[in-house]
């Protein structure tokens, strides 16, 4: 089955597939998109359908991602092919294609951001601005496009960079070293954040419900922002799951990254929302919500500047390790199914992926009918928020739900335990892991989707 083997990469260890995981899903999925998407979306309430979501779909969903990818060891097309011969299951492998194109598009213009902004804080640019005045730095930013281009190419050559020479030993390393810095330095903005006059009023906001505030669509945007935090339904976790040792604890290993990814967002949202509530701002802002928060509370802190610095290369890495991922799943269909080298088939999605990105550069404010494509529910949607849509939130509910039913009913529930209790001799779950990936998942899932259809105004 698998002619390729050889010349595949293996993580060392079990802790090394758990960094480049949680590598891959922690990323500005975790600080940028879920605060700014709780935010929109009722607060507390829409942090309940998330860990809802967590809890009863993605994990096995990404199980099941896992399992396919270290069983064929391949690429998601491939993995497809191999188990569904001559079907049309393969496209649901060309979607999660096209979507790690969608996403890496709009991903690498808001890492763009986070990279501008490490020289913007280390050059103390913030330092005694009042949040008016630190607002019209972030959109005087990336209104320019000179700015929001290049540092949208800077990012994506940067990612194509680590991905030309492979990554496996680089990004476990420096997991190791990072990971742990950016959860101190975020832990010191919690401190800071629930500490602010005001506070309380965020903190209300983020951990009580207000299910009268949540719609529909604020259900599918959190059902939505766990599959795209924890980098499931494009085939990411195929492709890492297919580097993953045979020995390995699969499933105690998918545990602990859906933990930690977890973890974080929820720090994330501590360390923001009382921030946004004692600085005046609106926490429905979209996504500038963190650049503008964030500067306002490294004012408030011994060092405020340092440590701004700080948190913002760690962003920056947090975001590369995740793009890393993300430019990973196009790229390793280009080497395996086109027989392209790995530099020609990085290339082509790298720079597919900046071109895609320009216009998603230029939505936010720039050029005034990319800043204004269609209204949904009231709210103006640019060509970054489409994309984030479509590709961040849609094509991973669709591909989640294509996978579950891949794998509960096609490949079959069996054949996926079996996979588990490999390197898990102790593994007892068999019938409740059946339960989850046959009826759980797609049933949650697809009702879901149906109700959004028919009902599309109630949404
Ligand atoms: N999980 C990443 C984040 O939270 O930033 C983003 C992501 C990576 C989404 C890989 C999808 C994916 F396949």
């Amino acid at each position: 089955m698998n002619t390729s083997g050889n010349e595949r990469g293996v993580w060392s260890s079990k802790l090394g597939f758990i960094l480049a995981g949680a590598g891959s899903a922690v990323g500005l999925g975790n600080i940028w998109r879920f605060p700014t998407t709780a935010g929109e979306n009722g607060g507390g309430a829409f942090v309940v359908v998330y860990l809802v979501s967590i809890g009863l779909i993605c994990l096995a969903v990404m199980i099941a991602e896992l399992s396919l990818g270290r069983h064929t060891q391949r690429n998601p097309v491939g993995a497809y092919k191999t188990l569904a011969p001559g079907t049309a299951w393969k496209y649901l492998g060309i979607l999660g294609v096209l979507t790690g194109w969608g996403i890496s598009s709009f991903y690498s213009v808001v890492a763009g951001w986070t990279f501008g902004y490490i020289f913007k804080t280390a050059a103390g640019v913030f330092s005694g601005l009042s949040p008016v005045e630190i607002e019209k730095v972030f959109t005087d930013f990336i209104t320019n496009p000179v700015y929001s281009i290049g540092c949208h190419a800077i990012f994506m050559t940067l990612t194509m960079l680590i991905l030309f020479g492979g990554v496996k030993a680089g990004i476990e390393r420096w997991s190791k070293i990072l990971m742990p810095l950016l959860l101190f330095i975020l832990l010191l903005l919690v401190a800071r954040s629930v500490t602010l006059d005001g506070a309380g009023k965020g903190l209300r906001f983020y951990m009580m419900p207000d299910w009268g505030a949540m719609t529909g669509r604020g259900v599918v945007a959190a059902v939505g922002q766990a599959f795209f935090s924890l980098s499931l339904g494009m085939g990411t976790m195929i492709t890492y799951g297919s580097y993953l040792s045979k020995k390995d604890n699969l499933l105690s290993s998918a545990v602990w990254v859906a933990s930690l990814d977890t973890f974080i967002a929820l720090l994330a949202g501590f360390a923001i929302m009382p921030a946004i509530f004692a600085f005046g701002l609106d926490p429905a802002k979209g996504a500038g919500l963190i650049f503008v928060v964030l500067p306002n509370m490294f004012n408030k802190i011994f060092l405020g500047n340092l440590f701004g610095t700080g948190f913002f290369v760690l962003l920056t890495v947090a975001a590369v390790t995740s793009l890393i991922s993300i430019v990973e799943v196009p790229a390793a269909y280009f080497i395996d199914e086109m027989k392209m080298s790995r530099k020609k088939a990085v290339s082509i999605a790298g720079f597919g992926a900046f071109v895609a990105g320009i216009p998603a550069a230029l939505s936010m404010g720039t050029v005034g009918w990319l800043s204004d494509l269609l209204t949904i529910g009231g709210k103006k949607l640019g060509f970054l928020d489409l994309m984030n849509l479509v590709f961040g939130q849609y094509s991973l509910i669709i591909g989640s739900l294509g996978v579950a039913i891949f794998v509960g009913w096609n490949w079959g529930a069996d054949k996926a335990n079996a996979e588990i209790a490999e390197g898990n001799p102790k593994y007892s779950g068999q019938t409740i892991y059946a339960f989850f990936i046959r009826f759980m998942a797609p049933v949650a899932v697809a009702a879901l989707l149906i109700c959004l259809i028919l009902f599309p105004d109630a949404f």
